[in-house]
């Protein structure tokens, strides 16, 4: 049986990484086997290009940006996503391709409609079971990110930049219900984690019970 793929999103700040072991903890007690993979990474030639994409100092303009994300996901969905999800694994990835749509699309203001057709031609159909969006406040954001390390390339964008990027996340979640569920981020750890775990009982429950089975 196919495995599904899990996909964390959220703008900086909102706890991605406390977060993502309370997912792969939950997803393993129930009886999956999980690789855990992020992007842009996840193989060889992804980390690099996340190097290059997050640490130069040189700039890159939205369009070459769009095409290395999908470059490094071209790489990442053959080499890692796609035979894990054959051989029944569940993957859950530290950003995919919504983080296109809303940082480059909407951040960058490249829009939806060009973003399609590289997702279409990269990915051909495979896509996100499900995604988790971590919603806070930018106040809630930037508290967090202040205890951070130094900021890299995207992270010292503005206000406005992270308000568009918040706003196409959540325009893809209005538009892919079904799929993409938002999560308040804003209280503390315990209570997120709490809704985290409430979710993926109703979004994965019946998957892992299959996969269980079989
Ligand atoms: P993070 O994984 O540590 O959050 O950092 C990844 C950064 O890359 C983050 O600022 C979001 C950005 N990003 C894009 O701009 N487009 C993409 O398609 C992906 C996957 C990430």
């Amino acid at each position: 049986m196919r495995g599904r793929l899990i996909t964390l999103e959220g703008v900086e700040g909102v706890g991605k990484s406390t977060l993502l072991p309370v997912i792969k903890e939950f997803l393993i007690e129930q009886g999956a086997e999980v690789v855990h993979t992020r992007e842009p990474g996840g193989t060889e030639l992804g980390e690099q290009l996340r190097d290059v994409l997050l640490n130069t100092d040189q700039e890159i303009v939205p369009k070459a940006e769009l095409l290395l994300m999908f470059a490094a996901r071209a790489q990442h969905a053959e080499k890692v996503i796609a035979p894990a999800l054959a051989e029944g694994k569940w993957v859950l990835c530290d950003r995919f391709t919504d983080a296109s749509f809303a940082y480059q699309g909407g951040g960058r203001e490249l829009g939806a409609e060009r973003i399609g057709i590289i997702e279409n031609w990269v990915l051909e159909g495979l896509n996100a079971d499900l995604t988790l969006l971590l919603d806070a406040t930018r106040e809630t954001s930037l508290e967090r990110t202040k205890k951070r390390r130094e900021l890299d390339r995207i992270e010292t964008e503005g206000d406005e930049f992270f308000a568009r990027v918040k706003l196409a996340y959540l325009d893809r979640a209005a538009t892919y219900p079904d799929r993409i569920k938002i999560i308040d981020a804003n209280p503390d750890f315990e209570t997120v984690a709490n809704s985290v775990r409430a979710q993926l009982t109703t979004s994965c429950g019946q998957w892992l019970d299959a996969a269980v089975e079989t």
